[in-house]
């Protein structure tokens, strides 16, 4: 596996890959096995594998929080080598923001509810940093997570819109024996408020077992919330039915729905999402 910083540095890198097809997997590191699942998915569909690593400083709408995100560059290489990643792109902040940087990309609609609502600019930071990843690695397909799930759903609106000639591929969530979505930020949960944690993916199970039995879509989802306060959570941001393409709400769940949630334990707010 070849590893490049510069933007003059990849675009050789990216030449020297050859006429094959290849694949991008856009990643902020402090990997774990749902960024690997990617790179495996990536793999099947691609003859190059294309991984990048950026904290992206303005997708974070809270300085506290970017200060607090985990790096672990070393680590990271080492999985992405050992995953049969061919080419590791590390860009400094200012490869990807240079001086007078002006541009943002906003995607209306699907980004302006539920993370967009509470973590205001995150969707443009998001847009802004993926369209650049894009027209700099030019892959002819990339890979994200369905655990940010209205991430991809802005991405895919992106790249539709502006005519980007990539192929954009969702892969299913990875998660702990427990149920719990793998995330960065599990790492900073404790010991108990992790085992805690367990409740949130149960409450998601429940709801949309539910909502299949036909349990009205607001009763499911009081229940849920009521296992993720007797769980001790100590806020819910959101837990709502909303259609897999567009994030709006629904009340019933025809065609194709998503259950998707974000709530708070401890000091670490999680985001996970089940499809109905
Ligand atoms: P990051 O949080 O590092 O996630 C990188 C990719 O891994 C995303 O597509 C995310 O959805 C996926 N992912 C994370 N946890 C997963 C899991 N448990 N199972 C499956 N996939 C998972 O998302 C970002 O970075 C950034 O916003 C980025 C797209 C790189 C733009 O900065």
């Amino acid at each position: 596996m070849q590893t490049v910083r510069t933007s003059e540095e990849l675009t050789r890198a990216r030449a020297n890959l050859g006429g094959g097809s290849v694949a991008l997997v856009p990643t902020m590191g402090a990997l774990h096995a749902g960024h690997l699942a990617l790179i495996e998915a990536a793999k099947t569909r691609a003859d190059k594998v294309v991984a990048s690593i950026f904290v992206n400083p303005t997708q974070f709408n809270d300085a506290g929080d970017l200060a607090r995100y985990p790096r672990k560059e070393a680590e990271d290489a080492l999985l992405l080598k050992e995953a049969g990643c061919d080419l590791l792109w590390l860009p400094g902040t200012s490869d990807i923001y240079p001086q007078k940087f002006a541009t943002t990309v906003h995607v209306a609609g699907v980004s302006e509810r539920w993370e967009g609502d509470h973590r205001p600019g995150h969707f443009d930071g998001v847009a802004t940093v993926v369209a650049k990843l894009l027209l700099s690695v030019l892959p002819d397909v990339a890979f994200f997570g369905e655990k940010d799930f209205q991430q991809l759903a802005v991405i895919r609106r992106l790249v539709a819109d502006l005519n980007m000639p990539v192929a954009i591929v969702g892969v299913p969530t990875v998660r702990d024996a427990d149920g719990l979505a793998l995330s960065s930020r599990n790492a900073l949960l404790s010991a108990d408020e992790r085992t805690r944690a367990a409740a949130f993916p149960a409450a998601l199970n429940h709801a949309r077992d539910a909502i299949r039995r036909g349990v009205g879509e607001g009763q499911a989802i009081d229940e849920a919330v009521n296992i993720l306060r007797n769980a001790r959570f100590s806020r819910v941001d959101y837990f709502v039915l909303v259609d897999a393409e567009t994030l709006e709400p629904v009340d019933e769940p025809r065609g194709e729905t998503r259950l998707i949630a974000a709530a708070i334990i401890g000091t670490t707010r999680l985001i996970d999402n089940l499809p109905v």
